[in-house]
């Protein structure tokens, strides 16, 4: 490239003129030390006249833009314009151009174009100046080189965000640990509940059984002939509670014993549909007597589960149970059970809604834990939902629940269509 020969003499702008001044070693003393300020000046300065051709640059300039001096004296300033796609680098940067040094003001963030082909990005403050009343205006401009700044902003940008993003995934670990940290505190404490009922149920059932029959040999001995008649009927009811009481026992231990029933579960491919029918007839007395109704939403040809029938029917049994007794806690008199199921993926999904009393969170944080419950003495034992979210996790399923108090409950049972390809 020719190099362009100063259109303006430099000197111009310091108000010297070398060819009258030059007598006067003063001005000329003056003219280089303001020279070498110029030159020396640590940030990039340029001189350019009104239409936006380049007079001088320092030192500073050279070194930001690439170019050497005469390079640029008597260039438009055109030449320090980022091209189209250099613009690319910094969507908020404007590119220096004539029009920006038309008007004296200070720019943030303009993009200079060097002699390699790299933008650097500079805050920009423009000055017009005159030596005196009749001279010519000259543009000054003044740069700092803020790329380097610019380049830690962005980067600080980026580490933000990566940092958040660290963040959010180190929140969502956290949760699922926490998630599985539950699940295994659920499943400590079936195993240890499942060798308690063994060890109660074993202890219980001996005595039980022995006190049922002599309860039934007094039945039979005593009542006819031995007692006196004004206390038959006394001793025939205690016995009539005694052997009651027994069976209710007996039941409760049966009840206990199927937490350690692990080898005799027979599976087969079973209609889920089905075992939600077995439960609800079972309770469609009881269901009737309170006013509850049943709507039924089921997924045609959904695939059968390999499970257990009688343990998916006991599922569903206790589901049912709740919700019968929820609806009948509110004293309403009338109440919907809503049963949807459908497939997704490789999962059946049944949703279990009671438009019942509901539960505070309290509550809710505690319904699996074996004994639980809120429902009067000799009315319930808390084990249902504990058995039910036993007999799921042994299916690899799962069992959640959604409830807000007053309004109902849904309980959600997922159940994978066959364990053993999970397993
Ligand atoms: N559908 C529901 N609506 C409101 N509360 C419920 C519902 N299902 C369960 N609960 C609450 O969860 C508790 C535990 O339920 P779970 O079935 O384990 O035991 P239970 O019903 O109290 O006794 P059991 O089932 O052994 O007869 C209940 O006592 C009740 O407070
Ligand atoms: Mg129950």
């Amino acid at each position: 490239m020719p190099t362009a020969k100063p259109r303006v003499n430099r000197s111009r702008l310091f108000a010297i003129d070398e060819g009258t001044r030059a007598p006067n070693t003063e001005f000329r003393d003056a003219g280089s030390k303001y020279q070498i300020l110029f030159d020396q000046a640590s940030d990039p300065v340029m001189t350019l006249s009104t239409d936006g051709t380049i007079d001088a640059v320092n030192q500073a300039f050279e070194e930001m833009s690439g170019y050497l001096k005469q390079e640029l004296l008597g260039r438009k300033i055109g030449v320090l314009t980022p091209s189209g796609a250099q613009g690319h680098t910094s969507h908020r940067a404007r590119p220096l151009s004539s029009g920006l040094l038309e008007a004296p003001g200070t720019y943030e963030d303009v993009a200079v174009a060097r002699k390699d082909g790299y933008v650097r990005f500079v805050d920009l403050s423009v000055r017009i100046v005159s030596s005196g009343p009749d001279s010519e205006r000259l543009v000054l401009a003044l740069f700092r080189d803020v790329t380097e700044k610019k380049r830690m902003e962005r980067e600080l940008i980026t580490k933000h965000a990566e940092l958040r993003n660290a963040y959010f995934q180190l929140e969502r670990k956290n949760a699922e640990l926490q998630a599985m940290q539950e699940t295994l505190v659920q499943a400590g404490k079936m195993a240890a509940l499942g060798e308690l009922a063994a060890g109660i149920a074993h202890e219980l059932n001996q005595p039980l059984q022995g006190i049922r029959g002599y309860a039934q040999e007094l039945q039979a001995l005593a009542l006819p002939s031995g007692a006196e008649p004004s206390t038959r009927p006394a001793i025939e009811s205690s016995l009539v509670e005694i052997i009651s009481n027994s069976d209710k026992m007996a039941h409760i231990i049966d009840y206990l014993r199927t937490f350690t029933r692990k080898s005799v579960e027979k599976h087969e491919f079973t209609n889920i549909h089905d075992a939600v029918e077995e439960a609800l007839k079972m309770l469609s007395r009881q269901f009737k007597a309170r006013g509850i109704a049943v709507q039924r939403d089921f997924a045609p040809a959904l695939p059968k589960l390999y499970a257990n029938p009688l343990q998916l029917e006991q599922v569903f049994i206790n589901l049912a149970t709740n919700a019968r007794d929820a609806i009948e806690t509110t004293g309403r008199g009338h109440g919907t059970i809503s049963i949807k199921t459908t497939k997704s993926g490789n999962f059946v999904e049944v949703r279990f809604r009671d438009d019942g009393i509901g539960m505070a969170e309290k509550t809710k944080s505690k319904i699996f834990n074996p004994f639980f419950t809120t429902k009067e003495v000799g009315k319930g034992m808390g084990l249902g939902l504990s058995l039910s979210y036993g007999i799921l996790s042994k299916l690899h399923g799962s069992m959640v629940v959604e409830s807000e108090l007053g309004k109902g409950t849904t309980f959600v049972v997922r159940i994978p269509v066959d364990f053993r390809e999970l397993a």
